[in-house]
């Protein structure tokens, strides 16, 4: 595996694999990784003949008060789990080249980036659409793969993609969880036991809205007060929203219909979580 730290050489590999017909799948990450981005990676590998993946903190999604500067790091061991899934290419940009100081050009997905998570992160869509941006035209891959644990984002980018014409197919890959249901996030490092535990509560929230919808409960309304109180025997758990929304707007539905994303968000300590699942039913 080459890890490639400039932008330029980025180009040119990418140039390279292009000129000889070799089709490139990219993976997007911020590092700390584990088998959420691994199952992407994965994908990737079966998608096309190269695999690029990024590692970047990207300073942009990151509000005043978050945790930019502790994100955890761990570059040398992304590197062993890379290598060992035969990734071709690593690139690992600078934040001095990625945003030089007299940058003043960001992507934004109009209203949308205000939704969900947009609520109590202002900017944070903001930011993830600008460099996704920025690193779809370095690596110009023909797919870029990404996690639908973190919905909202996959459903900005593909409108962003579709917006601005770039010629890449994004392509979604399930919800990687621990074997007792919490969904893989490299901030699950920050929990205390005590809270790794009550975390829980997020998945077992969207089990009772599987449950409810699957006795054929149809109105939001009532599935998002029988979460709420999933989330009310959790005293270590603070929610931040529960939402029933239309994928393709966003926006909070009155009835569940196949599709719908029911979305949650909780903080535990300072720590905050996200989860989601898609309504298969009715
Ligand atoms: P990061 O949180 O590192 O996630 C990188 C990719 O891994 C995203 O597409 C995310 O949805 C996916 N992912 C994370 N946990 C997952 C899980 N448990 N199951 C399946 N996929 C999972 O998302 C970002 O980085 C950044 O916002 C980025 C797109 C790289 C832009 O900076």
């Amino acid at each position: 595996m080459e890890i490639v730290s400039k932008a330029s050489r980025m180009r040119e590999v990418a140039k390279a694999l292009h000129a000889r017909q070799q089709s490139l799948a990219f993976v997007p990450t911020m590092g700390a990784l584990h088998e959420g981005h691994l199952s992407l990676v994965r994908r990737a590998r079966e998608l096309a003949d190269t695999v690029v993946v990024s590692i970047f903190v990207n300073p942009t999604q990151f509000g005043p008060n978050e945790d930019f500067t502790r994100y955890p790091r761990d570059l040398e061991s992304d590197c062993r789990m890379l290598s060992a899934l035969d990734v071709e290419y690593l690139f690992t940009p600078e934040v001095e080249e990625m945003y030089p100081e007299d940058s003043r050009t960001f992507v934004e997905v109009e209203g949308w980036g205000g939704y969900l998570c947009g609520t109590t992160r202002p900017g944070h869509f903001r930011g993830v659409t600008t460099v996704v941006a920025k690193l779809f035209n370095i690596v110009t891959p023909d797919f870029a793969v990404f996690g639908r644990k973190d919905a909202q984002q996959a459903i900005l980018i593909e409108r962003m993609t579709r917006d601005l014409k770039f010629n890449v197919q994004i392509v979604t890959c399930p919800i990687v969880r621990e074997p007792d249901g919490l969904a893989m996030s490299s901030r699950n490092r920050y929990l205390s036991p005590a809270q790794r535990q009550a975390a829980l509560v997020l998945h077992h929230s969207l089990l009772r809205a599987r449950a409810m919808i699957e006795r054929g409960e149809s109105n939001a309304d009532v599935i998002r007060g029988g979460m709420k109180k999933v989330f009310d025997g959790e005293p270590l758990a603070r929610v931040d929203y529960i939402e029933l929304v239309d994928p393709a707007t966003l926006r909070p539905v009155d009835t569940i219909r196949k599709g719908t994303l029911i979305a949650v968000a909780a903080y535990l300590g300072t720590t905050r979580l996200i989860d989601n699942w898609s309504a298969e039913t009715p």
